[in-house]
């Protein structure tokens, strides 16, 4: 199935996985929020009704295990971390239209609903099942309360999720040599019953559901693989007191697995919404029953759940499915894991004490790699992006012409836009449609740079002060151009930096809210006078960057010797996603392919012989390679890794039939073979000709 483009007349929901209740937040958190909020605010300007919305998850071991470890009850625990979430999220204009959280009425009666539907349809039945039991504290081990070996990598696991190695979930009584989480004792297994729902039935509708799914690729193409290893039944039920209880099981100990309350917390949380402004301004029902636009944006090692589980349980309660699940990549922290334990991690509130405007922060983590990519944060990157693009491009433009336009007309000069310049404010609204519609923040933020760094071309190229005194309608026609220009970045830039559009758009006279425009008013005429603008980017001094990385480094260094911090890693969506692997390579991959697929790669020898870097694109060069049997032409992400100019006569390996693809308008027909982060470039070192097979 195929989905209509964005803007449809459908409502819409953008979901944000919702962070355990359960630890600070910091850029790792970040990271996701700002990209939902992101996404949800470009769809509005697009024009689609889009509710934002998520909630903090309360329950479950990740939350049960660090109450405990402070002496405190969960719910206690639980809607401390709460209210701090609901506070700090503003801060960085990460504005939900309703953050609600799991153990609210709403989201309590809404899953025993749910679930009993599974269970009315029979999709729903008990089994035996293995559980963790210590025996010295004489308590059942769900999830966090064990850790042991993954069975399917062997890399350390917990109770349900392999999160150093294959990023599997784990059901109950799979996790090897089991130890308890509490006493630190070797774990033994008992025999429990439990209710499972019924997954495996699932696999075809999954399929399909997968071949209309939208959103980033690893979302859309990860699952596949799970469903055809095969898809397991997945248990329901945990042997714990705090959670919602299994709907007419309320004198049993056991509650709902979080995994099933969570989520359920995104149409709780949509419904709460629509109670406070009412049907006529958005309808829930029409969303999460009718047929509108659901989109989740999650951490990538949640997208088992939301592909999987979660599709299934909503066909199974005859709710709508998914239109796109989008998948944020890891944050590291100056190239390593991002580490809670380590304090190798920068604070939210961290970020704010240092006095920089949260609209920076969005800008870097929203348009460094995009949503899937990984992204590396140091203070000096930090630094580069914004005082080359913030400040040296859209702040430079914007200050630069509304300065000499107040100056010198008090304001906008009357008259119609010139023709050339309403084209480049149509082009850049065509690239933001497009990237709205292809889940790019990157191609958001760009369709505003770009145009802003026409605006710095165009004033430049026209010199109007050297025309006010001779020419002044020639002038007078610039400044009306750059000021058109000015808004219209300020249109497009308000998903990523919503903070610095509102105020240009005060600075150029326009009442409301530019979170309120829609792409329309990019070229509508602002009003005709203004007062003296200000600048409203400031450049962030070297000797303040290297203030910052000292006393990160410290501060790591530090942590890393004080052995009494408690592991706290994975306290949220975000988070979880958001920390790359502490060690620095990839873990090996578990499934094998066969020699046959093997031989379905066409794998050759090439030679450069032409590169060069590709216009309005931060990474990507084109490249022409000799193959032997012909040259072709392929799109690389090495433009700021590589002296392009040194590269043609360099032997290459180069993937042949990997499907055409086409990369910022640019077609790229085959793959060039590079390792790691630098993208070192795969070469041979014998005397193989150009055209031979790699085998
Ligand atoms: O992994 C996590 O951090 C979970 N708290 C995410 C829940 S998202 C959802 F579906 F509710
Ligand atoms: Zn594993």
């Amino acid at each position: 199935m195929s989905h209509d483009e964005f803007p449809t007349d459908r409502p819409a929901v953008v979901t944000c996985g919702l962070p355990y209740a359960n630890g600070d937040l910091h850029v790792g958190h970040l990271r996701t929020y700002v990209g939902g909020d992101a996404l949800s605010r470009a769809l509005e300007t697009l024009g689609q009704k889009t509710a934002y919305v998520s909630g903090s998850d309360m329950h479950g071991t990740p939350v049960a295990v660090n109450a405990e470890k402070e002496g405190v009850d969960p719910e206690e625990f639980a809607l401390r971390w709460h209210e701090q979430y609901e506070e700090t999220f503003p801060k960085f204009g990460v504005e939900f239209d309703n953050y609600g959280h799991t153990h609210d009425e709403t989201n309590t009666e809404l899953t025993r609903e749910i679930v009993r539907t599974l269970d009315e349809e029979g999709y729903v039945y008990e089994d035996e099942v293995l559980v963790a039991y210590d025996p010295e504290a004489d308590q059942y081990l769900p999830d966090r309360y064990v850790e042991g070996t993954c069975p399917y990598c062997g890399a350390k696991a917990r109770g349900d999720e392999c999160d150093e190695g294959c990023q599997r979930h784990l059901e109950p009584g799979e996790v090897e040599d089991p130890r308890s989480v509490r006493t630190g004792n070797p774990a033994e297994y008992r025999e429990r019953t439990h209710k499972f729902f019924r997954v495996s039935e699932f696999a075809d509708y999954l399929t399909e559901f997968l071949d209309g799914l939208e959103g980033t690729s690893n979302a859309r193409n990860q699952p596949r693989q799970w469903i055809e290893d095969g898809l397991q039944d997945w248990c329901l039920t945990r042997d714990m007191e705090w959670g919602i209880d299994y709907p007419g099981a309320e004198d049993d100990d056991i509650v709902l697995y979080v995994w099933v309350d969570a989520p359920i917390e995104y149409i709780a949380s949509t419904k709460q919404y629509t109670e406070r402004v009412g049907t006529d301004e958005y309808d829930w029902e029409a969303v999460w029953k009718g047929d509108g636009e659901i989109v989740h944006v999650i951490g990538r090692d949640i997208i088992q759940h939301h592909t999987i589980f979660w599709p299934a349980m909503l066909e199974a309660a005859a709710y709508n499915a998914p239109r796109a699940v989008a998948a944020t990549g890891f944050i590291t922290i100056g190239g390593k894991g991002l580490s809670t334990s380590r304090n190798r991690a920068i604070w939210a509130n961290e970020y704010l004490a240092e006095g920089f405007h949260p609209d920076l922060l969005r800008y870097y983590l929203t348009t460094t790699g995009g949503l899937q990519q990984d992204v590396d944060f140091t203070w000096e990157a930090f630094q580069e992006k914004v005082n080359g693009e913030l400040v040296g491009t859209v702040g430079n433009f914007w200050y630069r012409s509304l300065l000499f336009a107040y100056r010198n007309y008090e304001g906008a000069p009357e008259g119609e836009v010139s023709e050339e310049v309403v084209e480049r404010i149509e082009g850049a609204i065509g690239e933001f449609r497009e990237a709205v519609n292809d889940y790019s923040l990157r191609g958001v933020g760009q369709a505003a740079t770009r145009l802003a760094q026409f605006g710095n071309e165009y004033i430049q190229r026209n010199e109007p002060w050297k025309l006010t005194d001779d020419e002044p309608e020639e002038a007078a026609q610039v400044i009306r151009d750059c000021v058109q220009i000015a808004k219209a970045v300020g249109v497009l830039i308000e998903p990523i930096a919503p903070g610095k559009a509102q105020a240009l758009w005060e600075q150029i006279g326009e009442d409301g809210a530019v979170a309120e425009a829609h792409l329309e008013a990019a070229l509508e005429a602002p009003p005709r006078n203004f007062g003296e603008p200000g600048e409203l980017f400031e450049k962030i001094e070297d000797d303040r960057v290297d203030e910052l990385e000292a006393a990160l480094e410290d501060r790591i260094e530090a942590a890393a010797t004080d052995e009494t911090e408690t592991e706290s890693d994975d306290t949220g969506a975000g988070e979880d996603a958001a920390m790359a692997d502490e060690r620095d390579l990839e873990p090996l991959l578990e499934d094998r392919i066969s020699f046959d697929d093997f031989q379905n790669l066409d794998i050759r020898v090439g030679r450069i012989e032409h590169a060069e870097g590709i216009e309005g694109a931060d990474d990507l060069a084109k490249l022409e390679v000799d193959i032997g049997f012909e040259t072709r032409q392929v799109v690389a992400g090495i433009k700021q890794l590589h002296d392009l100019e040194s590269l043609p006569g360099e032997k290459c390996v180069l993937l042949a039939n990997m499907e055409p693809a086409e990369l910022f308008g640019v077609e790229s027909n085959g793959m060039i073979l590079a390792a790691g982060e630098e993208a070192d470039l795969l070469t041979t070192h014998g005397e193989s000709e150009v055209g031979e097979k790699v085998r």
